[in-house]
C-alpha cells in the first residue's frame, strides 16, 4: 500500500488504522505502517498473533532481532524461556493473543549484530493505536504486561513494575491487566540465585494470570446459564 502520509512528530499509528477493526485488516495495514521512524531499519511490522476469541492477552515490549527475521512475536530466546514458564504452570502459548507494545524492531549496530535498543515514549506512543485496535478486537479476560514498556504503555508512565508486580489492576477503560516480569529481566539476571528468585516470582504472577483467568470465564458460564434458563 504506497501512502503520502509523511513522518513527522504528529504522526501516529492511528493514521494506518482501517476503517473496519478486524485482526486480519489491522494486520495488513499495519504491515505498511510508518507511524514513526522505527519502521525504517526493521524488516517487518510484527504484528500480534492469536485468536480474536482468545481469553489471555501476552503484551511484550517490541520485536527482537529473531521476530523481526521472522515476522512472529517471541520466537527468540526470551520466547523460548515464556513458553517454557507459561507450559509449567499449565498457560498453553498457543490458547492466547500475543502482541508487542511496539510493532517494529529497533536496534543499535555492534559489529554485525543487532542489538535490542529500548523504545522511547514517543515510538510507544505512536504505536499504542494498534495495540489499543487489537484489545478491542480481542476484548480478552486478562492482559499480562511483560516489563515495564508493556506495562506503561497502558498504565501511564509513572506506573512501576517493582512496586505492583503480580497484582491484578482494574478500573481503567481497559480489561484488567497484571504486570509482571519481562523474560528478558530472567536472562539478564546477575547471578543463578536472583535468576531462581525471579523465576519463581515470575511463576507465581503467571499462576495467578491463569486462575484469574480461569475464575473470571467460570462466572461467565454461569451467569450465561442462568441468562438462558
Ligand atoms: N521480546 C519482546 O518483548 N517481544 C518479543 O516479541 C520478543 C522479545
Ligand atoms: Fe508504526 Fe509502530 Fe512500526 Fe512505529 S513501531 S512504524 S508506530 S508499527
Amino acid at each position: 500500500m504506497k501512502t503520502s502520509k509523511k513522518v513527522g512528530p504528529q504522526v501516529s499509528a492511528r493514521d494506518f488504522l482501517p476503517t473496519k477493526l478486524s485482526l486480519g485488516n489491522l494486520r495488513r495495514a499495519a504491515a505498511d505502517c510508518k507511524g514513526c521512524p522505527l519502521y525504517e531499519n526493521a524488516t517487518h511490522t510484527v504484528f500480534g498473533e492469536g485468536s480474536a476469541n482468545a481469553r489471555l492477552m501476552l503484551l511484550g515490549e517490541q520485536p527482537g532481532d529473531a521476530e523481526d527475521r521472522e515476522c512472529r512475536p517471541f520466537v527468540g530466546p526470551a520466547g523460548r524461556l515464556l513458553r517454557e514458564v507459561l507450559a509449567d504452570v499449565g498457560i498453553d502459548f498457543e490458547e492466547a493473543y500475543v502482541t508487542n507494545a511496539v510493532k517494529h524492531f529497533k536496534w543499535t549496530p555492534r559489529g554485525k549484530r543487532r542489538l535490542h535498543a529500548k523504545p522511547n515514549s514517543r515510538e510507544v506512543n505512536a504505536c499504542r493505536p494498534w495495540l489499543h485496535a487489537e484489545i478491542a478486537v480481542v476484548n480478552p479476560t486478562l492482559i499480562v504486561c511483560l516489563g515495564a514498556t508493556a506495562a506503561q504503555s497502558l498504565l501511564g508512565s509513572g506506573f512501576r513494575v517493582t512496586r505492583e508486580r503480580g497484582k491484578i489492576i482494574t478500573g481503567s477503560d481497559l480489561p484488567p491487566i497484571l504486570a509482571t516480569y519481562h523474560p528478558s529481566a530472567l536472562l539478564r539476571a546477575p547471578d543463578e540465585a536472583s535468576r531462581r528468585a525471579m523465576r519463581r516470582e515470575f511463576m507465581a504472577d503467571l499462576r495467578r494470570a491463569a486462575g484469574f483467568v480461569e475464575l473470571e470465564s467460570r462466572r461467565t458460564t454461569r451467569k450465561s446459564r442462568r441468562e438462558s434458563v
